[in-house]
């Protein structure tokens, strides 16, 4: 499975904190928001991965993460000059899916729960058609929302609906089939102009081939779209590690633990930053596995 992380957009309201950064590259906690996402699709056991954004941001990404071998990745660049919408990342993105399955996350999405990594491995397997993620939240008419049938299977699918016929959003994590590029080609742009990815997982749902996977309550699927709720993020972030001592999204780690590098280079990853708490922390773990 290849996976793809859309990190464009202007996040306009962020402003004025974006109108020199990419929002996907401030800070959640002690590091950059796109650590999170990133985090998801090595999880899922994803190693080849795309990162879309705006030709002005690409520079700043490609310096972060570069080409991924220091993680065991494969990362590559693309850009989106304008914002299509999300479907666009599969038309931008078709060369590097091939004939691949692929993950699709959004840049500003954050996930954490225990045992995600299973929920993650038992979905990303062979899939037929896309298995959505679903989330209870109180607002669910800000996002695309899902309503199902006895089965878990989606019988509707609605792009933030004034009248929500449910409270499960859909979040910004979706597997598919590679059927996806040629159904995101295929879709009509919304009145803004833009491809929607509601629009693309309504041809899954009409087919019978899409099912929602819940995300329960002891999970955690945060918003980072406006200054309050990306400093929430940052304090659920900050409390956990500091009350448990771990790092969540800390990617040094995770390449470690899912066997993409061994304990010697994930030393030499953390005293590469090792003035910063993080880079500590990132030793300490190489620790662990007998470095
Ligand atoms: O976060 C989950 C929600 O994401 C879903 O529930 C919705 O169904 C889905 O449409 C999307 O809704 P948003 O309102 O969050 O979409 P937004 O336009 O804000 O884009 C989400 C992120 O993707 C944002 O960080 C900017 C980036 N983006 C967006 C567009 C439209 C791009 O990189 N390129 C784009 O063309």
């Amino acid at each position: 499975m290849k996976g793809i992380i859309l990190a464009g957009g202007a996040g306009t309201r962020l402003y004025p904190i974006t109108l020199a950064v990419s929002k996907q590259l401030i800070p959640v906690g002690d590091k950059p928001m796109i650590y999170y996402p990133l985090s998801v699709l090595m999880l899922a056991d994803v190693r080849e991965i795309l990162i879309i954004a705006t030709p002005a941001d690409l520079p700043q990404f490609r310096r972060l993460l570069g080409d991924g071998s220091h993680l065991g990745l494969q990362i590559d660049y693309a850009e989106q000059a304008h914002p299509g919408g999300l479907a666009e990342a599969f038309i931008i993105g078709a060369d590097h899916i091939g004939t691949d399955s692929v993950a699709l996350v959004l840049g500003d999405n954050i996930f954490h729960g225990q045992r995600f990594s299973d929920v993650l491995a038992e979905h990303a397997g062979d899939i037929h058609g896309c298995v959505l993620f679903g989330y209870a939240v109180h607002d669910p008419h800000r996002y695309g929302v899902g309503v199902t049938d006895e089965e878990g299977r989606l019988v509707s699918i609605e792009e933030k609906p004034a009248r929500p016929r449910s409270n499960r959003a859909i979040t910004g994590l979706y597997f598919y089939d590679n059927d996806v590029v040629n159904i995101a080609k295929n879709i009509t742009p919304s009145p803004r102009g833009e491809l929607e990815i509601s629009d693309v997982n309504r041809v899954y749902v009409e087919r019978g081939t899409a099912s929602l996977v819940d995300l329960g309550r002891g999970f955690a699927w945060l918003d980072t779209g406006t200054p309050e709720s990306l400093r929430e993020a940052a304090q659920y972030v900050s409390i956990l590690e500091h009350r448990q001592g771990i790092r969540i999204a800390c990617v040094e780690e995770v390449a470690l633990r899912m066997g993409f590098i061994d304990a010697e280079a994930c030393h030499a990853l953390g005293a590469a930053i090792g003035k910063s708490e993080y880079g500590q922390y990132v030793m300490s773990i190489a620790g662990e596995f007998g470095r």
